[in-house]
């Protein structure tokens, strides 16, 4: 064990918590080492739903175009149907994915980025290209094994598994992006809530031509109820697309207390021959694998030098999509932290308010997800189909719905309105765009003062925007010459930005004072910057000299109204956040 490596950053695993880790940390010039169990990135689908805050990110990490030509549009994710099999019965759809009209125009108010369906397996190369192309050294087949850390630093015992030897890696931190059955989590001694292994799953991977039954519903999920399909899992069949209309993924539950059935093709193939309903299309299973649903979340993200992200410190099912959306968001909160840190600009209690922001996003998401599951219940129950004694007697419901009695009528409303409900799962924009950080837990948010404006409106269904401090900026089209970008496009790359207006030059000039470095956005008439639409006008809750400055990863962090003592309380502002105060 002679071989000691040395980095500023240890990232282990290369899923999107550590991918998007990496690619952060090697934008903005941190040395960092990836190490990663197995030989290949994610060889399945896996997670997909990439929301617009994901998006935005990866705008900012310089990969959204990317992942655009890649990704399936958001025009074909958007007819969830629940059905009785792809080629049976349909009992309705939701619009889902901001595809419902009055949604879209929120989606399209909200960011400059549209969500897409990104299957891991497409993601992750993605993000770990563009990271070694950036500085990140990776090494596959390198497995984890333990870690110690002192005051200045850990160090990591990892096994080379092609070599079979093992080795130390040194570095200022470490994080563990190792998923959902994390070593450097349980190491690192972060406390978890919850439970794994609530319900047992089965993912196939399958190709077939489904356009006969899917393009003219264009959709990322369909809901089979079928016999069984209540048993575990996350509470019906699923058939989802990972290409249109080729490739797919079904999930099927299984009894957890049973254990997991043998995965055999020819299992797969009655599953997918289930659900499909079409025994004339040809079908090749690739792959099946078993899985289970968790409901947990650790309470701190973080010891001393150790972090976890991603799955590491959040586990629950596919169900809302935010399983690779949230480890994305985790690693970014975390990245420019780390990176100011190291540089000296920051004191490490900046760290802190990684688990202060963080772990109350990663309980909210865990039991949402959760939630999401049991809401679908509902849908079963309106056809009485939740513990059906036969198969005959499940169908004979279902067929029930179509009859001319009055008790038909009420069953067909109920139907409506248990699918109609499922907006929670596949249209809550809210969820993936309204998160907020406190300034009474974390301190690099400085409060204003102001009262919590709270929500007008469901926070889970309906976004709503503020540039109260510990909010994300607020998206607007704005212009520079003959260009528009998003009030987003002129925040991030790893620096602070402080955006004012027509009379805010003390701010301009507080700025560059600073020992860090602040880019200044003005918007205004004559300015560099302008609002000919009066969008921001109408967004930034505050004056036109007053000031908002916001963080790398777009969250505002000060806000002041007029700006008189601009280089006072921009410097005491900094204080705070930086951790110095
Ligand atoms: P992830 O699990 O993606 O990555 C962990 C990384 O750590 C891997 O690279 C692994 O090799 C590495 N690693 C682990 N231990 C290590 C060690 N000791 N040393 C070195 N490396 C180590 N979500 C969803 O929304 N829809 C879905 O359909 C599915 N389906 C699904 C299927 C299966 C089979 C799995 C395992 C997971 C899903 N998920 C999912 C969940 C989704 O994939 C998950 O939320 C994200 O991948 C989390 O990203 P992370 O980067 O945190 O962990």
């Amino acid at each position: 064990m002679a071989t000691v490596v040395e980095t500023d950053v240890l990232i282990v695993g290369s899923g999107p918590a550590g991918a998007s880790a990496a690619l952060a940390l090697s934008t903005y010039g941190v040395p960092n080492i990836v190490v990663t169990r197995y030989a290949s990135l994610a060889d399945t689908p896996r997670a997909h739903i990439t929301n617009q805050r994901t998006m935005e990110v990866l705008r900012d990490l310089g990969v959204e175009q990317e992942v655009v030509a890649q990704a399936t549009p958001q025009h074909l994710m958007g007819n969830t149907t629940f059905c009785t099999s792809l080629a049976g019965e349909e009992l309705g759809r939701v619009r889902s994915w901001g595809n419902d009209p009055l949604v879209q125009a929120e989606h399209e108010l909200a960011s400059p980025t549209r969500m897409c369906d990104m299957p891991q397996h497409l993601m992750e190369p993605v993000l770990v290209n563009a990271a070694v192309a950036r500085g990140t050294r990776l090494r596959f087949e390198n497995e984890y094994l333990s870690h110690t850390q002192d005051p200045d630093g850990v160090t990591a015992t990892v096994r080379d598994r092609l070599r079979g030897d093992t080795y130390e890696i040194r570095a200022k931190y470490l994080i563990g992006a190792d998923g959902g059955r994390s070593k450097v989590a349980a190491d690192a001694g972060l406390p978890m809530g919850g439970r794994m292994g609530v319900a047992g799953s089965i993912n196939i991977v399958f190709e077939a031509d489904l356009s006969k039954y899917t393009a003219h519903r264009p959709s990322t999920l369909y809901w089979v109820l079928a016999p069984g399909a209540t048993v575990g899992g996350i509470g019906a069949g699923l058939v989802r697309c990972v290409r249109p209309w080729n490739e797919w993924l079904i999930v099927w539950g299984y009894d957890v207390s049973a254990g997991a059935p043998d995965l055999t093709t020819e299992y797969a193939e009655s599953i997918v021959r289930k659900l499909v309903g079409d025994d004339d299309i040809p079908v090749t299973v690739r792959s099946s694998s078993a899985w289970t649903v968790n409901e947990m979340y650790a309470e701190t993200y973080a010891d001393g030098r150790v972090f976890g992200a991603g799955d590491a410190v959040h586990r629950h099912p596919p169900s809302n999509g935010l399983g690779s959306n949230t480890s994305i968001q985790d690693a970014y909160n975390l990245a420019w932290k780390l990176k100011l840190v190291l540089d000296g600009t920051a004191h490490p209690r900046l760290l802190d308010s990684y688990t202060a922001e963080r772990a109350p996003v990663g309980r909210q998401i865990v039991t949402r997800a959760n939630r999401s599951i049991r809401e679908t219940a509902p849908v079963f129950e309106a056809l009485d189909g939740l513990a059906p004694q036969t198969p005959e007697q499940l169908w004979a419901n279902i067929a029930a719905r179509k009859d001319a009695t009055e008790a038909a009528e009420k069953q067909r409303a109920k139907l409506r309105e248990a699918i109609a409900f499922k907006v929670y799962e596949f249209n809550a924009h809210g969820v993936d765009l309204n998160q907020r950080y406190p300034a009474e837990s974390s301190a690099a948010i400085v409060p204003d003062g102001t009262p919590d404006p709270g929500f007008t409106r469901d926070p889970e269904l309906h976004h709503q925007p503020s540039t109260r401090p510990g909010a994300r900026l607020p998206h607007a089209w704005i212009t520079r010459g003959t260009r528009m970008l998003s009030t987003l496009d002129t925040v991030g790359r790893g620096r602070f930005t402080l955006l004012t207006g027509i009379g805010g030059e003390d701010w301009v000039r507080a700025a560059s004072a600073q020992d860090i470095e602040i880019a200044t956005v003005v918007i205004g008439p004559g300015q560099e910057y302008e609002d000919p639409y009066g969008d921001w006008a109408r967004l930034r809750e505050t004056s036109d000299a007053g000031a908002l400055l916001v963080r790398p990863d777009g969250f505002v962090a000060f806000r002041h109204a007029a700006a008189a003592d601009a280089g006072e309380l921009l410097a005491d502002a900094l204080r705070q956040i930086l951790g110095h105060g």
